[in-house]
């Protein structure tokens, strides 16, 4: 069955190579995941050679991981070995049909980066971002060809989460939309379509419910004891756990921009923000793994 909004596959490109822009952690287990599920060639840039080879490393611990839980045979794990590579120049995307990036959360830096890549692909090309919150329109607005730029929305861990939110830009065009849809059958995710507004809507609902959580530590309440408290919801995880795990600084950022947008909903929390910036875990080892 085709998903709401999803268009006509028919209109959906063929995907015989993969760019992904950045190799931090969401970077790479995205390579993982498009080279296994599309069986196609992948490729990692990042800003120096030194993040690069620690993408490609990611990515080869992860295999060995599928391949001793007995998850991946051994030649397969070969072909898919194989099928990652990494590079610090970005014209080996020139044959790419579509181009991802999981770079930094910051309009312009997302910006630069697209008019980089629009220079070295194919006008064909399909530019999806992995954004946690920022506006799709707004990334592809000084774009040639605004019309290939869609969202593409991981939640972590990237292997393991089902869902991805798909954003149709102001300008996105049916073969961009059609062909994000197809490539997210293809992972084995299920995809949703959602209106390009801040932090579109898993980001935003959660970000109202970790709110709560981080307003009653700014009020003075003991992380752990904060975190523990909806324990009996039976949860995958606890809340700050949950938010070490994407990053205090991704949600920093997605709180920051729900602030901008909506402020009574949405109240910045002075400890996200210190723990953001001081790049400190929010809470120790065994706090984070409590013994229930
Ligand atoms: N990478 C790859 N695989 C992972 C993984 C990771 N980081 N973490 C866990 N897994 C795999 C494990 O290897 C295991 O696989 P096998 O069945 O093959 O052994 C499976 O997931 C289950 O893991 P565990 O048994 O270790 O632990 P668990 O049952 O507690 O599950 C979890 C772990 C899936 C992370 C679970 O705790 C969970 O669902 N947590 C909530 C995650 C969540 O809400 N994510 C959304 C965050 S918001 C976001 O990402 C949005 C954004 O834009 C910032």
């Amino acid at each position: 069955k085709r998903p709401a909004g999803a268009p006509d596959p028919g209109l959906a490109r063929d995907v015989t190579k993969v760019g992904v822009v950045g190799a931090g952690l969401m970077a790479s287990q995205m390579a993982l995941l498009f080279a296994r599920r599309l069986e196609v060639p992948v490729v990692l840039t990042d800003l120096d050679q030194e993040r690069v080879d620690k993408g490609v490393a990611y990515v080869r611990a992860q295999i060995d991981k599928l391949v001793s839980k007995g998850r991946l045979d051994a030649g397969k794990a070969a072909k898919l070995r194989g099928l990652v590579s990494g590079s610090v120049d970005k014209s080996v995307f020139a044959d790419a049909d579509f181009v991802i990036e999981a770079v930094f959360e910051e309009l312009g830096v997302k910006k630069q980066v697209w008019a980089e890549i629009e220079k070295i692909v194919s006008p064909e090309c399909v530019l999806a971002t992995n954004t946690s919150s920022l506006s799709v329109t707004a990334q592809a607005a000084d774009l040639e060809h605004p019309e290939r730029v869609v969202g593409f929305h991981f939640f972590n861990p990237v292997a393991v989460m089902p869902l991805v939110e798909i954003i149709r830009a102001e300008r996105t065009g049916d073969a961009a939309l059609a062909t994000a849809f197809e490539v997210g059958k293809k992972l084995k995710k299920s995809c949703v379509l959602v209106k390009d507004a801040p932090a579109f809507v898993v980001n935003r609902v959660l970000m109202r419910f970790m709110g709560e959580i981080f307003a009653t530590v700014d009020a003075g309440t003991p992380p752990a004891v904060a975190d523990g408290a909806l324990d009996p919801l039976g949860l995958p995880m606890r809340p700050l756990a949950l938010t070490q795990l994407v990053g205090p600084g991704v949600a920093y950022h997605v709180g920051s921009i729900l602030h901008d947008a909506f402020p009574d909903r949405f109240p910045a929390s002075e400890n996200v923000k210190l723990i953001a910036e001081s790049g400190l875990p929010l809470l120790v080892d065994d706090e984070l793994n409590p013994e229930v």
